[in-house]
């Protein structure tokens, strides 16, 4: 029997410092290189026993803690609302999680969705209570140790924390936890520890390295115990291409055993597909697999916990998000390659609906992207994997036909052809590209805006629009053909082109010109007096006289979209004209 490392899962609210808690551990600064500064994958990094020995010397000690683990395998997850599904896998993976609080912002919609994860998966958990620091009157004092920085604060910061704390220990209860700040905690199989922490300073990670080694070494024991022997179960993070190496996949291996020339099942987009491991490699400790600043060290063996690369002929296929398994003794190819092929159907979506076309990297973004746009009422009509390609030009194009506003195609975390691209710019198909799943989505959401905006503008241009004129006493300049006359709008507004009708619904002629000041105008409004010839057989003084009322002759499907679609583009007064209007044209002209 072999102790393996514990997979710790970092778990939290976006923005509550969980990449930073492990650039401190690690000394790196991940978080500082991501896009948009938010986590979108789930990374994993290993911290070995002599770093935790070396951070945390005087801990260990206080806390008897004997190391016997070989180090900590962390693996961070999103914090934002979309990657639920990151969360769990990484919820699902984990033996411990760590759960992440701002204490300035203390429980946020993502922190109680981790705490149901949790308590679902029956994971243990501590609670990092994060950005000590901000804690009014807090003084940094250089120290990893919390219990030696406690000691040198004032009354007034020690307080304050207490009462953040003790808000926590509240929320926590309310989901059946009971919780305490570590420091006075006698049984840790009763309660959460609370550990207050700074990514900022380091304050803190000594005891909450310690208290993750401790607790695992005891509470875990049968867990961490295994047969290292069993074939190898492992998630795959990402498949990348590597100088040198062609595809390659970076997985989590969360139990068994995984060695060179092991047969393997992962998830392809195409079902199950299966390849003999030519090379592992493992990022060196302390790297974080996301972004290694050096080289990996090959390996011929592999034991879990651990995060690793494989490279392999024919990975090609393979979906970050799937599973992976080894193929080993007693265990049969095609059940494994059933179990990977039902995982992978119920996220790549093929709808014959209405719909954009989305693109992402990974299955794990496709679910993120897919949920945060289900949410927000965006039907998928395609999502897959890979670049933007000209498939997806042309099916964005169909979508279109079914509604324009859907004539688009989303790309997260990935890139376009050029073929892609000049097709996209020949059909007039929109192609998002952002490596910030939110950011997508808004601006997918202000383009639909504008071409509304655009097409509200274009078609309401066209409309007739209610208008009442008078004609005014002594202002007839020409008797007939065309009749002018001087008149005031009413109510309402009227251009050259509008039929006139009046009292009684009865035609009066087209409007042909407007002046005023002798000057011809597009459009007259309520208040102006001005000169208007009215193309028509009739004759002033015999059908049309002084004092006269007339009124725009609104057309029943005009009536219609400006009582609904363009409701906002009219006044009150001009909505009970338009009333008033369908009453002087009868009702038989709106049957
Ligand atoms: P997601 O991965 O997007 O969910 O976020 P995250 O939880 O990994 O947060 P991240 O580590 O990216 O930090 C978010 C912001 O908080 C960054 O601007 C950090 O610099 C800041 N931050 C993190 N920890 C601390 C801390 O202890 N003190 C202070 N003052 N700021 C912190
Ligand atoms: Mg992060």
């Amino acid at each position: 029997m072999v102790v393996r490392q514990p997979i710790v899962c970092v778990m939290g609210h976006v923005d509550h410092g969980k990449t930073s808690i492990l650039d401190r551990i690690r000394q790196t600064a991940v978080a500082k290189r991501e896009a948009g500064a938010i986590t979108q994958h789930i990374g994993a990094s290993e911290v070995p026993a002599d770093v935790i020995e070396s951070v945390c010397g005087k801990m260990l000690k206080a806390f008897k803690v004997d190391l016997k683990i070989p180090g900590l395998l962390f693996v961070d997850t999103p914090g934002h609302e979309a990657f639920t599904n990151l969360r769990r896998r990484g919820g699902a993976v984990a033996d411990m999680a760590v759960l992440v609080v701002d204490v300035t912002q203390g429980f946020q919609p993502q922190t109680i969705e981790a705490i149901e994860i949790l308590r679902e998966y029956k994971t243990p958990f501590l609670v990092a209570a994060n950005k000590l620091d901000l804690i009014n009157g807090w003084k940094d004092r250089k120290t990893r140790c919390f219990t030696e920085s406690l000691q040198q604060q004032n009354e007034m910061a020690t307080n304050l924390l207490d009462e953040k704390i003790y808000q926590l220990v509240g929320r926590l209860s309310e989901y059946g936890f009971s919780s305490e700040r570590f420091d006075r905690i006698s049984d840790f199989t009763k309660e959460v520890p609370i550990i207050p922490v700074s990514a900022k300073t380091g304050e803190g990670l000594s005891e909450l390295l310690v208290l993750l080694a401790g607790v695992s070494q005891r509470y875990l024991e049968k867990q961490l115990n295994i047969e290292v022997s069993g074939p190898g179960k492992a998630s795959i993070l990402e498949v990348k291409d590597e100088k040198g190496l062609g595809k390659t996949v970076d997985i989590v291996l969360y139990d068994g055993t995984m060695r060179k020339n092991d047969v393997i099942v992962f998830g392809t987009l195409n079902g199950a597909g299966s390849t003999k491991v030519r090379g592992l490699l493992k990022p060196k400790p302390l790297e974080e697999m996301r972004d290694p600043r050096e080289k990996f060290m090959y390996v011929d063996e592999v034991h879990a916990a651990s995060g690793l690369k494989i490279y392999a002929p024919g990975l090609d296929g393979a979906l970050a998000g799937s599973s992976l398994f080894v193929v080993g003794k007693g265990s049969d190819l095609k059940e494994l390659e059933k179990e990977v092929e039902s995982e992978i159907k119920g996220i790549l979506v093929e709808s014959s609906g209405p719909g954009i076309i989305l693109k992402a990297d990974t299955l794990g973004s496709i679910e993120g992207a897919s949920k945060l746009l289900e949410d927000d009422g965006v039907p998928i009509k395609r999502a897959s994997i890979g670049r933007v390609g000209k498939r997806d030009v042309i099916d964005a194009n169909n979508a279109r036909q079914q509604n324009r506003y859907y004539g688009a195609i989303l790309a997260f975390n990935t890139e376009a052809d050029e073929e892609a691209i000049s097709e996209a710019a020949k059909y007039h198909i929109p192609i998002f590209r952002e490596d910030v799943i939110y950011t997508l989505l808004d601006n997918y959401k202000k383009w639909v805006e504008l071409q509304r905006d655009m097409e509200k503008n274009q078609a309401y241009d066209k409309m007739v629009l209610p208008g009442k004129i008078q004609i005014l006493p002594g202002c007839c300049f020409r008797v007939s053909k065309p009749v002018i006359v001087g008149v005031e709008v009413v109510e309402g507004r009227v251009k050259p082109g509008y039929t006139l009708v009046d009292e009684d619904g009865k035609v009066m002629g087209e409007i042909k010109t407007i002046q005023k000041d002798k000057e011809p105008v597009k459009e007259a409004s309520k208040g102006d007096q001005l000169a208007i010839s009215i193309d028509t057989p009739l004759t002033f003084g015999r059908q049309i006289c002084e004092k006269h009322v007339m009124y725009s002759q609104v057309p029943k499907d005009h009536h219609k979209l400006l009582t609904t679609k363009y409701a906002e583009f009219l006044s009150p007064e001009e909505l009970e004209l338009l009333k008033k209007i369908r009453k002087v044209m009868g009702d038989t002209a709106f049957a």
